[in-house]
């Protein structure tokens, strides 16, 4: 089986799936990460230089390869990964993968995205004060996308430990 964790930035995706992979002895893959071999360079990079539009088209040519190949293990997505073309569809449409959406609220996603906003090009530009209305803006855009998962799991207040414990059960 493949485990995809979606949700918006700062949920934890990436240090979800790595927790979570280590406890069911499979490996653990981020999107961005494998953007940023394939591509050569960071994610601020790719979006400064080449911009958002060939970012979008690399994220759904390395989502195609991962969710079409047969390998298992966990793969974190971006944030925005299951909000354009029809990337959902193609998560929804294969038998052996199940979809976590990690759930935060906008309290805990500004807390974080707050800590690293220098490194998220969405974020970068916007004052710390208008922090929490955008992400309550896009979080409202990106939910119907979000809301599509085959599970939901909120992670506000809860360790790492906690939300992997949590999956688990459910899976
Ligand atoms: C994005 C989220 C980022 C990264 C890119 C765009 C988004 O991933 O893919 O900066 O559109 O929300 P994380 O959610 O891992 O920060």
């Amino acid at each position: 089986m493949k485990i995809v964790l979606l949700g918006y930035m700062g949920s934890g995706k990436s240090t979800i799936a790595k927790a979570l992979a280590l406890e069911m002895g499979v490996v653990a893959k981020d999107l961005d990460k494998q953007i940023e071999a394939n591509v050569g360079l960071s994610i601020p990079e790719i979006f400064e230089q080449k911009g958002e539009l060939f970012f979008r088209k690399k994220e759904r040519q390395v989502l195609e390869f991962e969710i079409n190949n047969e390998s298992e293990g966990v793969l974190a997505l971006g944030g925005g990964t299951p909000c354009y073309g029809n990337n959902m569809d193609l998560i929804s449409s294969q038998h052996n993968v199940r979809s976590i959406y990690l759930k935060a609220s906008i309290s805990s996603l500004t807390q974080r995205v707050l800590a690293d906003s220098s490194e998220r090009p969405l974020i970068k530009g916007i004052k710390a004060d208008d922090i929490p209305e955008f992400i309550g803006k896009h979080l409202f855009e990106r939910m119907p996308f979000y809301e599509r998962a085959d599970l939901i799991v909120n992670v506000d207040q809860k360790s790492v430990e906690e939300v992997v414990g949590e999956i688990r059960d459910l899976l």
